[in-house]
This record gives structure tokens, sequence and C-alpha cells, in this order.
């Protein structure tokens, strides 16, 4: 129930109404005559007990509009009232947004486990990792007995990716996406580019019978290539007891052991996390600090910077480019479109790890990006709205969502180039420091 002004003028007026009703036919017939009043006496009688019928009337008018009224209108009035309210009305635009910022939670930074978490029935040990080492580099998985997992994943000297733009799989087949490195694929919670295999085991037992990529007829004939040579049996023994039989599940799990141990708790940026001030350098913590700042951090979460992480796998899969923008053409970005319908103009990507990153090039699932820099230009406009010098200004710094009914406001502003290389140093301080050592530049 909301009372207006009027309903609290009605109460009032009802109420004297009744008074006048009541009171008159009192006065004139009962209490003026028993009180020898004559017309003069009666009226003022009249008027004083009215006065107190009137005065009830406005208490009861104004209890009731406190009680019903909206506390948006009810609190100003109380307010000179309050101890506590005249220092909140001090309080300035800027300190209220200081308030509101402290009131959020903190940003805490991770660094990498020292190793990495394994599925209840596929327990990490040496002889599984050792067997999946082999597996891993072992050409028998391809109907040619051309190509290992490690041809495009070449596990040191290409930081676990073949360097190439697309993949060249069997009989020469160009793929259509771009390598991802297995190194910390181990913390993603899902894999490939758009995210469609749930585990490591799983993943494993898709690039042997892709046509395009290693090319063999069945799992089951995989299974075979690998029972017939005589020198796994000592090795699947030791790996998954005595007589046990070769079978697919068990080339895909000993695989996914090894892969999980590909991981790289050993780069600046995890000494600095783990106590060392010193592993940064001032560029470095700059660029940390704008990897925040500019919202990077959104999407690309946690100690394996990818929101489809183990640690807290949440919001996976994103879309990518979110904006429009000219890097769309010049780069191809949305030929493929990943998970959403093809021709929708935009895709959706599961976020890639940006752990040995400065590693890795070329970028994104096409490879169409040599350059760190230029990738992080791409993300800075297609994902977060921020233009760069390449960018035109497209004047949109006001935003109007009629569903939800949110205005809200972006920023649109630049980043400098002195900004982008300082988001590439905090990006090169992901390397392991081992893997950069054992790289070999050029494809
Ligand atoms: C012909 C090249 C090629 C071969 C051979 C190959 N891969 Fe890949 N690998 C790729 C490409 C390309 C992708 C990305 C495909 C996609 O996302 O659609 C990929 C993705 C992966 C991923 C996912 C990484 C991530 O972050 O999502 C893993 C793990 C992986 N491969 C492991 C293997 C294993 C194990 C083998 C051998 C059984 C293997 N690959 C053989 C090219 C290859
Ligand atoms: C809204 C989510 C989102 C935000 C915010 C975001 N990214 Fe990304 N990022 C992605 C997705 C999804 C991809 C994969 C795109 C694709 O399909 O190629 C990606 C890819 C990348 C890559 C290429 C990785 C590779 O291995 O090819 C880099 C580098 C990168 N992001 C850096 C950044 C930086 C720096 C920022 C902040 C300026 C940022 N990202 C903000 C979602 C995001």
């Amino acid at each position: 129930m909301n009372f207006g002004i009027l309903d609290i003028a009605g109460i009032g007026a009802v109420a004297l109404l009744i008074a006048a009703a009541v009171l008159l036919p009192m006065v004139h017939v009962e209490l003026g005559p028993s009180g020898r009043l004559a017309g003069k006496g009666r009226w003022l009688l009249a008027m004083a007990l009215g006065m107190g019928v009137l005065a009830f009337a406005f208490k009861l008018a104004a209890i009731v509009s406190i009680s019903t009224l909206p506390q948006v209108i009810i609190a100003p009035l109380l307010r000179g009232a309050s101890q506590a309210l005249p220092e909140s009305a001090a309080i300035g635009a800027d300190q209220f947004n200081v308030l509101t910022a402290a009131a959020q939670p903190a940003y805490v930074w991770e660094a990498l486990p020292l190793s990495a978490p394994y599925p209840a029935d596929n327990p990490t040990t040496p002889e599984k990792v050792a067997l999946g080492e082999r597996l891993f580099h072992d050409k028998a998985l391809s109907r040619d007995r051309k190509l290992a997992c490690a041809s495009c994943h070449d596990v040191q000297r290409g930081a676990g990716t073949d360097r190439r733009a697309t993949s060249l799989g069997i009989d020469g087949q160009v793929g259509s996406r771009n390598a991802p490195t297995v190194w910390n694929a181990a913390f993603q919670s899902v894999l490939f580019w758009d995210g469609r295999a749930p585990s490591l085991e799983e993943q494993a037992k898709g690039p042997p019978v892709n046509p395009a990529e290693m090319g063999m007829p069945s799992l089951d004939a995989v299974a075979r290539r690998v029972a017939d040579d005589p020198s796994y049996r000592a090795p699947f023994a030791r790996a998954f007891g005595p007589g046990t039989a070769i079978t697919i599940e068990r080339i895909a799990a000993a695989i996914a052991a090894y892969e999980r141990t590909l991981i790289t708790p050993d780069a600046p940026y995890d000494r600095f996390v783990r106590g060392d001030a010193t592993a940064l350098s001032a560029a470095q913590l700059r660029g940390m600090a704008l990897f925040q700042s500019t919202g990077c951090i959104g999407c690309h979460s946690g100690p394996n910077f990818s929101g489809a992480s183990l640690f807290d796998p949440t919001a996976p899969l994103r879309v990518f480019p979110a904006n429009a923008t000219a890097f769309d053409a010049r780069y191809g970005l949305t030929r493929d479109s990943g998970l959403a319908p093809a021709g929708s103009g935009r895709g959706i990507w599961r976020v890639p790890s940006l752990r040995n990153v400065a590693l890795t090039a070329p970028y994104f699932h096409n490879g169409s990006v040599d350059d760190l820099a230029e990738a992080v230009r791409i993300m800075a406009s297609a994902q977060v709205g921020r233009r760069t010098r390449d960018d035109p200004d497209p004047g949109r710094y006001v935003v109007w969502s009629p569903p939800e009914r949110v205005l809200s406001s972006v920023d649109r502003s630049a980043l400098t180039d002195q900004q982008v290389d300082d988001i590439v140093a905090f990006l090169r301080s992901l390397s392991s420091a081992t893997l950069a050592a054992a790289r070999q530049p050029g494809a």
C-alpha cells in the first residue's frame, strides 16, 4: 500500500467531517442545554472540543503516512536526527570510488603448483610416464609411420608446438588450426581450441585416427601397431602390471600421464609470486598491473592464466572476437567460428593458457599472427574494447543495453605502444627458464 499526499488529506478531511457530524449535534442537543449555554457559548464549546479532534486527525494522518511511505521519501526527513548519516553525506565521488573498489575482493596472483593433479583412475607413476614419453615420440602411431605426436608438438625445441601457423598432417595435408603447446595442458579443464576434449586421456585418442593428422583407420589398429612391437611388452607390464593387454585405453592413459609431467612452474613470474621480488623487471611489473587493470585477468585468470583451467573452470569458453574490429578481416579471425554457428561473424573459443606464450608463436586458432605485441593489440581491441594505434576510433563510449536497461560507460582510450610493450614484457615473464633455453628459433 502506498499513500500519496491526497490520501493523507483525505484521511484528515474524513476525520474532520466525522468530528463535525458528531460534535455539532452533541453540543447543540446535549452539552449546550445541560450547561445552560447560549448560542455564542455553544459555538465556543464546539470549537474547543473540535481542536482536539482536529489535532488527533492530523496525528493519525502523520502516523499512517510515515509508516507507509517509501523509505526514499522518509529517509531525508529523518537525516537531521541521525548521527551516522552526515558523515556519509560528506563523502565525495572520488572517496566513494575508493570505498567501492576496496569492497571488491582483490585479485590474488598465484604460482603454478609443482605437480599436476591426475584423475583417480590414472595416477602418475614414473613407469607410466616413461612409457607415455616413448609413445608420444613414436611414429608407429601414424598410418605411414612418419608422424608422431612430437612431430606437431616438439616438446623441447618447439616449446611443445610445431612453430607453424597450422599443422602439417599425413601426406602433407595442411590443417586448419594452430597446434597449441602441450606444456601445462595438464592444468586445462577442457582441451583443443574449441574445448571439445574433456581430458588428456580423451584427447590422446583423437589425433591417431584423424584422417588429416595421423590417419590410422581405427583405434584398434593403433593398439595392434603398438602390440605388434615386442619391445613394448616390458614397459607396459611395468606401467600397468604383468600380463596386462595393450589397449588403446592404456596407450592414452600412458600418454596423458607423460603430459602431466610437462609443466613449467619455473617461470620468473612464479619466482616473483613465491617471494623473489627481484624476479620481475620494472617493465614487467608495469605490464602485470596493466594486465590486471585492462581486464585481461577477466578471462586469462588463475595460475595457468586461463579461465579454462582446473583451478577455476567457471568460464572456459568465450566469444572471440567480442567486438568487431579491423583486425578481423586483416587476420581472417572470423573465418572459423569454433563452437559458434558458422557465418555468425564471431567465434566461441576456449580461453587458452598464456604460459610460455612468448615461445609459442604464431598466435590464435588460425596461427595468423606472428608478433606477440600484435596479439596483445588484437586482444585489447577485440576483447576489452580498448583502441590501439591501428584502430580507428569508433566513438562508442557509452553503451545502452535495452534488454537489461543498463547504461555503462566504456573506456575506449587507446593503449599506447609503451603500454603494449609492458604487457608483452610481462607475458615474457610467463616463459619457463629451461624451455626458453632449449627452444630453437625459426621453423
Ligand atoms: C598433424 C599434427 C598433430 C599431430 C600429429 C598431433 N597433434 Fe596434437 N594438436 C594439433 C593441433 C592442430 C591441435 C589443435 C586442434 C584443435 O584445437 O582443433 C592439437 C591439440 C592438442 C592438444 C590440446 C592442447 C590444448 O591446450 O588444448 C593436446 C594435448 C595434443 N594435441 C596432444 C597430442 C597427442 C598426445 C598427439 C599424439 C597422439 C598429438 N597431439 C598429435 C596437431 C597435432
Ligand atoms: C573475454 C575474454 C578474454 C579477454 C578479456 C582477453 N582474452 Fe586473450 N584470449 C581469449 C580467447 C577466447 C583467446 C583465443 C582466441 C582464438 O580463438 O584464437 C585468447 C587468446 C589470447 C592470446 C593468444 C594465445 C595463443 O596462444 O595464441 C593472447 C596473447 C592473449 N589472448 C592475451 C590477452 C591479453 C594481453 C588480454 C588483455 C588485453 C586478453 N588476452 C584479454 C579470451 C580473452
